[in-house]
């Protein structure tokens, strides 16, 4: 056997080999039990004592060779795999990420805000009320008794007892407040309300109210008016127009219905307002004694205004918005446009 031929064939095969396994079939045909460097060994029996110590030499040689080729080999592809398998697992840490949607605050939430913020600058405190009532807050204290016709206007969500409610307004907050804290005050208490009827676009099952209410020695209808338009004004942006007109609720005598000329038309009349020109806005009125007296506060020292916004009003007007349901609906193609 020509050692230098096996050398020289066994190189160019570890050369060649791609991948571990081929490496490894080279090893077993060369270096094998029965690969051919031990054929050679074999072979040794059959030559002279002289020539088998030559050739036994040579071929340990030429095995030592191998051996270290294919070691060489195995660490160079084990490098390489190696290599592989982090590029293949590498992260681009510059690529850009996938976005994570981020949430906003609603258009109601938006409104009611800002709205706090116009009150506060006006030195009203924002007040919080309970969302279930009684229904001495929400009707007896507010002068409606069981019997007054009134109490139809606010359709009412019954909890089981009959005896508390949702409440149908924020009005019953003003009794609250004015239990623990005495005039002079001016207070804001935004909230959600609850009627029990029939939605259409401008009517839901709940919606936000703002109450208002401001006592004090000598407060008139002058300070009512006055602090309504200032808010709109600020609230819209521009110089607007309003009018007072008598209305009726049992805890504001008098009581009036504020109308803001359309700020969609200016007055000339279209879809909005139902081509009247002017759109019916804040009710309100001067705080009457009854609902004083319920609350324990002395009618003949004291007197004051109080209002109900709707906030849904307001931010349709703001927006631009036909259906106040919209708001209810959880929509997110109506929500992402704020
Ligand atoms: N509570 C009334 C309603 O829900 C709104 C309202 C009217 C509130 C006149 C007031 C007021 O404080 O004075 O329709």
């Amino acid at each position: 056997m020509d050692l230098e031929k096996l050398k020289n064939e066994a190189e160019k095969e570890v050369k060649k080999a791609k991948n571990l396994k081929k490496l490894d079939e080279i090893f077993k045909k060369y270096l094998g039990k029965k690969g051919e460097i031990a054929r050679v060994f074999t072979s040794l029996k059959k030559l002279s004592k002289k020539e088998r110590k030559e050739v036994g030499r040579e071929a340990n040689l030429v095995k030592i060779g191998i051996e270290r080729l294919i070691k060489e080999k195995s660490k160079k592809l084990k490098e390489e795999t190696r290599k592989l398998k982090l590029r293949k697992e590498r992260i681009d840490v510059t690529r850009p990420g996938k976005k994570i949607e981020a949430g906003h605050l609603h258009p109601l939430t938006l409104v009611q805000r800002e709205v706090e913020e116009i009150f506060e600058s006006m030195g009203f405190s924002v007040i919080q009320g309970p969302e279930v009532e009684t229904e001495w807050y929400n009707f007896d204290a507010l002068n409606i008794p069981k019997d007054h016709p009134a109490r139809d206007i606010w359709d009412t969500f019954w909890l089981k007892n009959q005896k508390l409610l949702l409440r149908t307004h924020t009005s019953p907050v003003q009794i609250r407040y004015l239990e623990k804290n005495h005039p002079p005050l001016r207070i804001v208490v935004p909230g959600r309300c609850f009627r029990h009827e029939a939605t259409d676009t401008s009517h839901d099952v709940q919606f936000y109210q703002l109450e208002g209410l401001m006592m004090d020695k000598n407060i008139s209808v002058a300070n009512f008016k006055a602090v309504i338009e200032e808010f709109l004004k600020r609230f819209f942006k521009t110089n607007i127009k309003i009018r007072l007109r008598p209305g009726f609720f049992p805890f504001t005598e008098p009581s009036f219905e504020t109308d803001l000329q359309c700020t969609i038309c200016k007055g000339k009349g279209c879809s909005v307002c139902k081509n009247t020109g002017w759109l019916e806005i804040i009710p309100g009125g001067m705080v009457h004694p009854n609902v004083l007296k319920a609350a324990g506060i002395n009618p003949k020292n004291w007197q004051g205004f109080a209002f109900g916004a709707g906030i849904d009003r307001l931010a349709m007007l703001r927006y631009k918005i036909e259906d106040i349901r919209l708001f209810y609906s959880g929509d997110l193609r109506f929500l992402k446009q704020f």
